[in-house]
């Protein structure tokens, strides 16, 4: 199993977005998937289950190890895709000093690699500390979104300072990149904003996709869905795959290699 974490200093980045249809594209090429939502505030227990916020999951385990995964792990409607909701966080908040929760977490993603999943996506909530910060330290890779706008491009050096960071906190962490979301093909600030981060960091540093803003994703959240699924989902769930692929290439990973292929 390869756990890849999906983390940003800065929020609302498309973190969640990216989540969510990266792990169905995985899914969708036979990756066995679990999706797991390491955000208290649980986005996507909130968009992907209703009743997520009843489900126990990552935050309960992380207070009671004791507990089975069995009953934290959500099945979905496709068999290779499954989920876990973050649960109560109670004390648990993503402040604090990181480290904290480090073996715990460590712990969880080897009880979980036992578990025959291909691929464990974590959706982490923004920022590199405290839970998080644990999350990153104990994957084996790491994809930044960031959203493509002026202001956004203005946080390349504290990314880069971020990047540092996450390597230093795991050494044997695999950035395998910064991934461009919501970019307006139309506006030209937008796409300026794409231009001047590709030119900012090295090729490998930045997906070759990007991620469009599209309207379809605020509908299928509400829906609780992937985008690809919704009606005229498919140029989407074409950018999702080719990022998929991407990722596969990067990894090298076996555990990343289409069974359907
Ligand atoms: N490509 C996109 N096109 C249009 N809207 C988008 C896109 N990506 C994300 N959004 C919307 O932008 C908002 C923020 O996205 P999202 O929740 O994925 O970001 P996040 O990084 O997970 O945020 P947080 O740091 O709060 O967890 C959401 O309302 C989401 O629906
Ligand atoms: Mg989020």
């Amino acid at each position: 199993m390869i756990s890849i974490a999906v983390s940003s200093q800065k929020g609302g980045v498309g973190k969640t977005t990216v989540s969510i249809n990266l792990a169905h594209a995985f899914a969708l090429a036979g990756i066995r998937t679990l999706l797991i939502d390491a955000d208290p505030q649980g986005s996507v227990g909130l968009s992907l289950t209703r009743q997520s916020r009843l489900l126990a999951g990552f935050y309960d385990y992380l207070a009671d190890p004791s507990l089975t995964l069995d009953q934290l792990i959500v099945p979905t409607r496709l068999e290779t895709f499954s989920l876990m909701a973050s649960g109560q966080a109670g004390d648990y908040d993503t402040g604090g000093s990181m480290g904290a929760h480090l073996a715990r977490v460590r712990t969880f993603l080897h009880q979980i690699s036992r578990r025959g999943f291909d691929l464990c996506l974590i959706d982490t909530a923004a920022g590199l500390f405290g839970v998080s910060g644990d999350v990153i330290a104990s994957s084996d890779a790491v994809i930044i979104p960031q959203q493509a706008e002026p202001l956004g491009i203005r946080s390349v050096p504290k990314l880069l300072d971020g990047l540092g960071k996450l390597r230093v906190m795991n050494p044997r962490l695999q950035v395998l990149g910064v991934l461009l979301t919501m970019v307006q093909e139309d506006l030209e600030d937008s796409t300026e904003a794409a231009k001047a981060l590709r030119e900012l960091l090295p090729n490998e540093l930045v997906f070759q996709s990007q991620v469009p803003r599209d309207g379809i994703f605020i509908k299928a959240s509400a829906r609780g869905l992937p985008a690809g699924v919704m009606e005229n989902g498919a140029p989407i769930r074409k950018i999702f795959d080719d990022i998929r692929s991407e990722i596969t290439r990067k990894t090298a990973s076996p555990a990343l290699t289409s069974r359907h292929a």
